[in-house]
């Protein structure tokens, strides 16, 4: 889920801080690789800075986790982090970027990295101010406990005079509860000269980002803040609170897909993705969990239970209860895939059935075939994947082992229990079990000798 916003008056850049060492994850992968929604929190903030339409952004990364700066180069090419060694203040973090951004004429936004929820709507309003007439905005918000937060020092009308670090706050200024959420935005030119007076003599030593507000007020340029409900300025630092922003995410998502018209008896069993498409007028059981890549058309009903990534579901089509989709299931309009079967990689056509435990795997499934219980596409040798296609219309008798690379025609059967190696043509009948035998009063006799056994042991105890 990303939302952008309208085009800018003036270009923009991000300035993207993950240099933090995240230590209190207590993780060997580094805190903003940590994922909410399915997507990580490196990657939503880029999203943000995407949905803001900054054309430059910039991540400032540690020398420790080499990893975060791949992964931002991956997604945004070769230039796009900077590394700041060793780490000296969230200020020295954004002059780390001073360099890259030299021939940058425009606005510049600084956001942290582990804020998953701080979306481009929430960041938005500082370019607002800035068309105002503002030379710093701040994001500010209002804490309901402020501990640990820089305050905002205000002035009427969201007039800002200063931020004070919780550490360097008399007890008066302790009080305030607004604080700084971190997200500042100005002029590229004015934030590198504001940051070019910044020192480090404060009680942590560091080069504050923060101080930049006063500075600029002491140069009489305009300084304000907007403010942001608190859960969406909050930042992860434990792998708790990381479950807090998730539940957050997922409760604003799901009840914006049930005011689109999505129906779901149980939301809060509803686990969806940064990227779930599901369209109004279906229904969503208790207990689905939505990975990554799915979309569901109108009318669909997933039932309770079911587990779907990568897959397309048609329109009117029924998943599960217990359905397991994988990527590359596409399933067609009005087809069912009931309790306990898998699909992967298989196009399921139109009105097709596989209603019970089976695994269908690298291949197609034509209109209005029926896939029988127990039905398996053996679809891999120990070191190569084949495919299965079954053609429109026809019928897999329960517990048919399909053996990949292998066709099935339209209109064909196969009998139950069948091993299908070869191909079968349109309209045949494929058999591959022995013929039954009868033979008459066998059991009757066999439970007659066993029971005069068993009453002859007893007999003799
Ligand atoms: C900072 C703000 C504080 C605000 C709070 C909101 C400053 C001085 N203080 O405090 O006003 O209320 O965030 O959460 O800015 N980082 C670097 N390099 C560094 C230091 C930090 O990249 O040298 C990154 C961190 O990875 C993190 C962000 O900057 O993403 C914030 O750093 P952190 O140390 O958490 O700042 P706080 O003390 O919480
Ligand atoms: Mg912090």
């Amino acid at each position: 889920m990303t939302d952008s916003v309208s085009s800018p008056s003036r270009p923009r850049a991000a300035v993207i801080l993950a240099a933090g060492q995240g230590t209190r994850m207590k993780s060997p992968t580094p805190k903003v690789l940590h994922k909410v929604a399915g997507r990580t929190l490196l990657d939503l903030a880029i999203d943000a800075a995407e949905g803001l339409n900054c054309q430059r952004i910039v991540v400032v990364v540690g020398a420790h986790s080499p990893q975060v700066g791949e992964s931002a180069r991956k997604r945004l090419g070769p230039n796009a982090t900077v590394i700041q060694d060793p780490p000296l203040g969230t200020g020295h973090a954004v002059l780390a970027a001073r360099d890259s951004l030299a021939d940058f004429e425009g606005d510049v936004v600084v956001t942290y990295a582990d804020c998953p929820l701080t979306t481009a709507g929430v960041i938005a309003p500082l370019f607002d101010l800035i068309a105002g007439g503002t030379d710093v905005a701040v994001l500010g918000f209002e804490a309901a406990n402020p501990t640990g937060y820089g305050r905002l020092i205000l002035a009427p009308g969201h007039v800002l005079l200063r931020i004070v670090e919780e550490k360097d706050a008399d007890l008066a200024t302790q009080q305030v509860r607004h604080c700084n959420s971190g997200v500042l935005a100005a002029d590229r030119a004015t934030l590198f000269s504001l940051l070019a007076d910044v020192r480090n003599d404060n009680s942590k030593g560091e080069y504050y980002l923060t101080d930049v507000v006063g500075l600029a007020h002491d140069r009489k340029l305009s300084t304000r803040a907007a403010f942001a409900p608190e859960p969406s300025v909050q930042g992860v630092n434990s792998q708790a609170e990381l479950a807090a922003a998730e539940a957050v995410w997922q409760k604003s998502r799901r009840n914006a897909l049930m005011t689109e018209g999505v129906t779901m008896p149980a939301p809060e069993t509803v686990h969806l993705s940064w990227d779930t498409k599901i369209a109004a007028g279906t229904v969503v059981e208790p207990f689905v969990v939505f990975g990554p890549g799915v979309s569901v058309d109108t009318g669909a009903v997933i039932k309770a239970f079911s587990h779907l990534e990568g897959a397309a579901v048609g329109e009117g089509a029924l998943i599960g209860p217990y359905a397991r989709l994988r990527p590359g299931a596409e399933i067609g309009p009005e087809a069912h895939i009931g309790n306990f079967v898998e699909v992967k990689k298989v196009k399921v056509g139109k009105g097709a059935k596989a209603n019970h435990l089976s695994y269908l795997g690298d291949g197609s499934i034509g209109e209005k075939a029926n896939i029988g219980a127990g039905t398996i596409f053996c679809n891999y040798d120990g070191f190569e994947k084949f495919e299965t296609h079954v053609g429109k219309g026809a019928f897999i008798g329960s517990n048919s082992a399909l053996v990949a690379p292998v066709r099935i025609g339209d209109g064909a059967m196969t009998g139950s229990g069948s091993v299908i190696t070869k191909d079968v043509e349109d309209g045949a009948l494929a058999l591959t079990r022995p013929e039954q035998q009868i033979k008459a009063g066998w059991a009757t006799k066999f439970r007659a000798l066993k029971q005069a056994a068993k009453d002859r042991k007893k007999d003799k105890q």
